[in-house]
Formats: C-alpha cells, structure tokens, sequence
C-alpha cells in the first residue's frame, strides 16, 4: 500500500516539526476538550461521545470520476459504515437538546484499504488555529445556566449580540454564555456559534445536512487538481424538532432503528468547487453560494448493526485517512485533528489506523 504522508495517520504532527513552535500538542487539544465536559468517561470518545453506527454503502454517480479519481468514485458500490453522533462530550444523553451533530463516514475500498469524511451540522467551524481552539474551548467551560429575561434579550438584540438560549428543563450547566462572550469579542467565530446556539435538534439523524467543513484537494481522471468541501444532503429533507416541544431525550437511536427497518434514508454527497479568492485554509469562513456544486454520488443506509462495539464505539474515524486523488489542504485545523483524534483514539481503546505500520 501505499504510504504517502495523508494515509499515515498516526506521523509526526505537522506543529511538531517546529520544535520553537509553542503551538498546544494534540494531546493538549484533546485534555482541552475534556476539561468542558467534567462528566466525561474514560474509555469513550471526549467529544461526539453519544453516537449510533449504521451500515450501507454508497454509489458514485457518473460525473464523479471526471472530478475525483479516488477509488470510491470509480462507480462501483462501496460498502460503508456511518457513525452518528450528538457534538456533546457529556456521556449522558440529551438527543432533544440544542447541539451539533456528527456524521463519520468510512468508505471500505479494495484491498482492506478505506478512507474517511466527517462532517457536521454546522457548515463552518469557530476557530483558524489551534491557540485559538485552546482559547475557545477555555472559554465553553461549563458554567452555572441563566435564564435572560425578555428584556435582557431585546437589550442584547439592540446590541448586536445573540441573546442566550433559555436553559431545558433539568440543564443546570452550559457553555453557551462563555462561547458567545468570546464570539462577541472574535468576529471570524461569529457565524459557527451563532449558529451552534440555535441549531436546536433534528427529527432524526438523518433528517439534517452534515459538512465536511474543511477544503481538500481533488485530482480528477484527467490529472486536473481542484480546491472543494464536501457535504451530505439528506434526500428526505432537513427537518428540526418544534424548540417549544422538545421530545424525549433519547429518541434519535430508537428513531433510525425503526426507520432503517421499514426503508434505507439516502444521502447526496455535493461537492463544492472553489474559486479563486476563496478561503482555503480557513475552516470559519463559507464560500459564497454561487459556487458550482457536483453530486458526487448517493449514500444508501439499510443497516443497524447488532454489535455496535465494533460499529461505532470502537471504530475511529480520522479526518487524514485519505487516498489517492484527495488530498487535504494547509487548513491549520484540518492538520491538528490528524493527531489529536489518533490521541484520543489511543486513550480510549479505538481500533488502530490500518495505514500506521507501527500498530500503535
Ligand atoms: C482542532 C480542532 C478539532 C479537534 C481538536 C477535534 C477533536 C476531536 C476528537 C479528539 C474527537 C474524538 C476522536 C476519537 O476518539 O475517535 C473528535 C470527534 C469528532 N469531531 Fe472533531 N475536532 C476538531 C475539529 C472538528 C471539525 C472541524 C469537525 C467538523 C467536521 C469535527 C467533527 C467531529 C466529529 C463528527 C466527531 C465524531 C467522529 C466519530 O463519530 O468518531 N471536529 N474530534
């Protein structure tokens, strides 16, 4: 196989190369992540630790090739296995709450080979480097909820600030007050909190749009490289629940069980095709709309499998798991999840990168 740098997911981190560089280590990311979830549980990942794998797979459409030589868009099905997750590090489940969602993809390829996209519901991210995610993540500590009167709200809308969200019933702690305090003083982390505070909860996990957020590097048939971001589209639509009905807080898994078992849901992946002027290396900021978008192909899930061990909780995804006609970008951030996510896979027992010969 081969062993280009983007298929050796557990190499040298890319800061670690500047040993002058006082840029926080992947395990600092990863102890970051953990200190705003106090209730965190060793063995289980810091973050999307509530989750549900599903099985399927995926169709290329006929374009794909023309754009993107890897293998999963050679046409052929491509078997799958989708890990669903709700963004909190919190072990207790809260599927009705506000929060980001996961969605992690891997495409099993020829040979044992595979690679993966992860994507999220927000379609951008808060942060450009990794000192500013360590500032973020200390400003999202937990922190006792308040409750804003209307007036409050008003007084906050008067001022351009998004007002806080009303706490749910039972929610003593949230990270929201300290997120939109440094939003308010971070322009370029405006639009992924804004949006994070009122993303509210979706019918179901496949009833919302998930992006891969990053830009990565395409090589089509005919040795043309384009900038693009990858995102999935539900084909049942997106559809949240009513914020001022909020279901039971464990209905997301039983929701997918039942209809998985009646009908596969389908996903489009579109792929967006970067212009000139478009920000390559900057995770927090969208392109415009207009850019031309391709459908790469349709996702197909028809399975829950019985052994969710080795379905989701064990399994590790990593965003640098890539193959020949993909490659990432210099997106700081896309850079740093290579190692921080083998770190917290190490820590909690995950299954090793198939592409990393030490076995670690
Ligand atoms: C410096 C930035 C980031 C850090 C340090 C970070 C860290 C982590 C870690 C440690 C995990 C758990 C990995 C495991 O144990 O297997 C994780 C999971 C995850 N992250 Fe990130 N992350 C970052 C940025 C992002 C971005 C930009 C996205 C957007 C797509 C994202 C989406 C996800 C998802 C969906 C999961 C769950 C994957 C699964 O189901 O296994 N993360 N992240």
């Amino acid at each position: 196989m081969d062993d280009t740098p983007s298929q050796n997911c557990g190499a040298q981190s890319p800061s670690a190369k500047n040993t002058a560089s006082p840029d926080p280590s992947p395990s600092q990311l990863v102890d970051a992540i953990i200190e705003d979830f106090p209730d965190h549980r060793p063995g289980t990942r810091p973050i999307h630790t509530i989750g549900i794998g599903v099985g399927g797979y995926f169709e290329a459409s006929d374009i794909a090739r023309n754009y993107c030589r890897a293998e999963h868009f050679g046409g052929q099905r491509v078997d799958v296995s989708v890990r669903f997750s709700n963004g909190s590090g919190s072990p207790v489940q809260h599927d009705g709450w506000n929060d980001v969602r996961g969605m992690a993809t891997r495409f099993h390829l020829k040979n044992e080979a595979a690679t993966d996209l992860i994507a999220m519901t927000l379609n951008g991210f808060f942060v450009r480097t990794t000192r500013e995610f360590i500032d973020f993540t200390t400003a999202a500590r937990q922190q006792p909820v308040k409750k804003e009167t209307p007036w409050q709200k008003i007084w906050d809308m008067l001022q351009l600030k998004q007002p806080l969200r009303d706490p749910y019933p039972g929610q003593k702690e949230s990270g929201d007050a300290g997120t939109l305090e440094y939003a308010n003083a971070h322009p370029f982390a405006q639009l992924a909190v804004f949006q994070a505070g009122s993303i509210g909860a979706p019918v179901s996990y496949v009833r919302a749009a998930y992006h891969a957020v990053h830009t990565f590097i395409v090589t089509g048939e005919d040795g043309v490289r384009r900038p693009v971001r990858f995102a999935w589209k539900p084909v049942a639509g997106v559809c949240n629940t009513d914020p001022d009905a909020p279901p039971e807080d464990d209905y997301l898994q039983g929701e997918l069980r039942e209809r998985l078992a009646r009908w596969p849901a389908r996903f489009l992946l579109m792929m967006t095709i970067g212009e000139s002027g478009d920000a390559l290396d900057d995770p927090t900021v969208p392109w415009p709309a207009k850019r031309v978008r391709v459908v790469m192909g349709t996702l197909i899930l028809d399975t829950v499998p019985a052994d969710q061990q080795a379905a989701a909780e064990h399994i590790s995804f990593n965003p640098w798991r890539l193959v020949d006609g993909i490659e990432p970008s210099n997106d700081p951030i896309l850079l740093a999840r290579r190692d921080a996510y083998e770190d917290s896979r190490k820590r909690r027992g995950g299954t090793a990168c198939p592409f990393n010969r030490s076995g670690t």
